[in-house]
């Protein structure tokens, strides 16, 4: 019965992860899954976390219930108000439905299952290149993919005319698959001013935006500058299509092992006055329920007791914004050094993409063969894309990485 299923190779990004559990060289690099490391290259618990689980243990109610299908309301509730903004109209109006999710990818699973039940056909317009898991989550779902330009490779650069000549070409309707900010794999994000005119073609065919934001705050290091092409969105869709937000706090709060994230619907303005916001809400939220319930009856508690804390206690907020600068800043200083490194060797080529790129990643322009020679050779890995996570960098190995890729790229 079982002789023709065909064994999958492992998955790109985990298959790192067991390589080099497997590598017994005595210095070894992991840039491959986007991880924060602190310079020890060890993971970090950031501060806030420590104190919210210190806060929750200590409350006299502390238990390890269910929650309800939906998740944590105060999690959910949070999550809107520093993706949305505090004054955001769609909040003040009723038209979000927030719930929790299994993490970023969870939000993306309920995003394809929600499309493939009540707006079915539609394809998903994904960037080139984008998180392979992306194809992987609405394909399984019945979505059609279909590529957008994006990074340009002989500039380094957004293809900014290619992108919205693509969305321009799109069937009306089509859903536009948009990284909030630090994109992944590439580290590049249209500048500010670039995102009224890529919100304005979504709106002229009456796209609809989703959004994934998985790295609010490492981008620039502030959740509200990092939430600028949300809100945005959000603002220039209000009357024509919803937006959807697929919201993971893996990363920003280095919740990755505890799953912790929200999907957010936004229901469009009505012109209508007869139509109650509130019921349509009230609608959405249990069909998404449905789903939950039937897929993993209810989303795990214990990480998102603890982004709640952090959420909504003001002290909490306050030391977390401090962690993620403690994260981007270090980020930053190990572009900056590798950068400074690689010149100093005089390597073949410009690497100032390195530091013009922004959050956990940089897009190398490494090529597949050299990022195969740097492991076997100098036991540095990472993605055979030649994206290199960041934070695997640190003061004593960021010398050998620089010789790595230097040897790499003469060879
Ligand atoms: C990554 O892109 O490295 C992370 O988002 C981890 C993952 O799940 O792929």
């Amino acid at each position: 019965l079982f002789n023709n299923i065909e064994q999958l190779p492992p998955d790109a990004l985990f298959g790192i992860r067991q390589r080099l559990a497997q590598d017994s060289r005595a210095v070894k690099v992991d840039l491959g899954i986007g991880a924060y490391r602190d310079d020890n290259g060890k993971p970090w618990v950031l501060p806030s976390v420590r104190s919210a689980e210190q806060l929750i243990q200590q409350d006299p109610n502390y238990n390890h219930e269910y929650l309800g299908i939906n998740g944590l309301p105060e999690l959910a509730a949070g999550a809107a108000r520093i993706i949305f903004g505090e004054n955001s109209n769609a909040l003040n109006e009723g038209r979000v439905v927030s719930v929790q999710s299994l993490s970023g990818t969870g939000a993306l699973h309920l995003a394809a299952k929600f499309l493939s039940t009540f707006l079915a056909g539609r394809p998903l317009y994904i960037s080139e290149p984008t998180w392979a898991n992306h194809k992987s989550i609405f394909q399984s779902q019945g979505i059609k993919t279909v590529p957008y330009p994006y990074w340009q490779a002989s500039t380094k650069s957004l293809d900014l005319d290619g992108f919205l000549e693509s969305i321009k070409d799109a069937p009306s309707g089509s859903v536009v698959l948009l990284h909030a900010c630090a994109h992944n794999p590439t580290g590049l994000d249209p500048a500010e001013k670039q995102w009224p005119a890529i919100l304005e073609a979504i709106a002229s065919k009456n796209h609809i935006a989703l959004f994934d934001s998985a790295y609010q705050g490492f981008a620039s290091g502030s959740l509200d500058r990092d939430a600028f092409a949300i809100r945005l969105g959000v603002e220039k869709l209000a009357k024509v299509s919803p937006v959807f937000v697929c919201q993971s706090f893996a990363k920003n709060v280095g919740m990755y092992g505890e799953r912790v994230g929200c999907f957010h619907v936004v229901i469009p303005q009505q012109d209508d006055s007869t139509v109650d916001i509130s019921k349509v809400n009230k609608a959405i939220a249990s069909q998404l329920s449905k789903i939950t319930r039937s897929e993993v009856s209810n989303p795990p508690a214990y990480g998102a007791k603890i982004v709640s804390k952090i959420l909504n206690t003001p002290e909490l907020t306050e030391q977390w914004h401090k962690d993620m600068i403690t994260m981007s800043s270090r980020i930053t200083k190990m572009r900056h050094e590798l950068r400074e490194k690689l010149v100093q060797l005089n390597t073949p080529g410009n690497w100032d993409h390195i530091v013009d790129q922004c959050g956990m990643f940089s897009y190398t322009g490494l090529t597949p063969e050299m990022v195969k020679r740097l492991e076997a050779q100098h036991a540095v890995y990472m993605d055979a894309s030649g994206r290199a996570s960041i934070p695997g960098l640190n003061q004593g190995n960021v010398e050998h990485v620089a010789k790595a890729i230097d040897e790499v790229v003469r060879h």
